[in-house]
């Protein structure tokens, strides 16, 4: 008899193929009609399969009795209690590694289309303002500045290894220090005020929550570039939109936001703000990768009893 796995997520018809080969496959109906579901088969689900937007909340892993392993679509875990997991015995699984170059290439296409307004500018040309109104006004250099990493992990790591072509200083803001050669910053704010540019990539969560706010933005200044790529959580939104409203930061890059997919409509208005709809890692080749990691946790699982990639809070329980 084939697994019962929980979908709780849309993903691509390749890896459906996969997921409905090995498994007896249900999808997580919307919240109106989840109770009587859950009701009916909640009881013979064996794994689940979400991704980093859609999570799973406590409440429909609690209705699951007999889950074991939760495969998440995605490194970021955020929207997934691990720890409660844990401690009920079940099996938390993520997709690190697999996405590191993407999500740094999109942090580095963020920083340039920004500094160098390519958004606005090609707008400029579509709108015709070239020929009225001449040559636009000249943008900052990427090359020779300061960058603040917040976040020094696999992809932060990838990040940093991107740098030296623009003969970036590179600093970074993390709880630990790290074996690297960049300036370490224990302190966000100070790290803010000594650098040009912030690319915040970090876990979200509570300990990550708003973690750059008003007074790291003013430390930017108005010269200041912010990109995030991290967790729309990380940054507080509404201290962005008023220090970019009021010239006090000078612009942002944003692939990710505080109520995905909704946009504020004061950053849509904006043209020092670049906006992306959280697609870091949205690339085929990327994508299949993570889709096979996902979808290989699970099959190993049930054929051997262990898995591939356990988030940390999990790792106790591999065998
Ligand atoms: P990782 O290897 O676990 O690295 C996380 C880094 O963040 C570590 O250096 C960690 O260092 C630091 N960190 C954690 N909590 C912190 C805190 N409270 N304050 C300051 N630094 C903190 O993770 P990764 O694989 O690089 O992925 C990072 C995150 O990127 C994911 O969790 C996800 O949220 C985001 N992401 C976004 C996209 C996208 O599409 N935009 C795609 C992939 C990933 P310390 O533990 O020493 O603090
Ligand atoms: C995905 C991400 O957009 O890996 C992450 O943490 O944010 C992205 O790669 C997300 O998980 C959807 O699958």
């Amino acid at each position: 008899m084939k697994p019962t796995l929980l979908q709780a997520a849309r993903f691509t018809p390749r890896m459906q193929d996969r997921l409905n080969a090995a498994f007896s496959v249900h999808h997580l109906p919307q919240a109106d009609r989840r109770a009587g579901f859950l009701a009916d088969v909640g009881d013979t689900v064996d794994a689940v399969l979400t991704d980093g937007g859609v999570g799973l909340e406590t409440q429909v892993m609690d209705a699951l009795p007999n889950l074991k392993v939760i495969s998440n679509h995605g490194v970021g875990y955020d929207g997934i209690d691990a720890n409660h997991a844990a401690s009920r015995g079940i099996l938390v699984t993520h997709t690190p590694g697999v996405l590191n170059d993407e999500v740094a290439n999109t942090a580095i296409m963020l920083w340039l289309a920004t500094s160098r307004k390519l958004v606005a500018y090609d707008r400029y040309v579509r709108d015709g303002r070239w020929e009225s109104e001449g040559n636009p006004p000249l943008t900052q250099s990427p090359q020779n500045r300061k960058v603040g990493i917040v976040g020094l992990g696999r992809i932060g790591q990838a990040i940093a290894d991107r740098l030296p072509p623009f003969n970036a200083e590179i600093a970074y803001h993390t709880r630990t220090k790290k074996d690297v050669p960049y300036r370490y910053y224990g302190n966000l704010t100070d790290m803010a005020r000594d650098c040009d540019v912030l690319i915040c990539i970090t876990p979200g969560g509570e300990s990550t929550r708003h973690i750059v706010n008003r007074d790291v933005l003013d430390a930017l200044g108005p010269n200041g570039i912010l990109v995030n790529v991290a967790r729309g959580s990380v940054v507080e939104q509404d201290a962005l939109i008023s220090a970019l409203q009021d010239g006090r930061l000078g612009a942002a890059g944003l692939d990710v936001f505080a109520d995905e997919p909704h946009v504020p409509a004061e950053l849509i208005a904006m043209d020092n703000a670049t906006l992306q709809p959280h697609i870091g890692s949205a690339t085929e080749e990327t994508r299949r990768a993570m889709a096979d990691l996902a979808c290989d946790n699970l099959t190993r699982f049930f054929s051997e009893g262990t898995v591939i990639t356990p988030v940390p809070e999990c790792a106790g329980l591999v065998k």
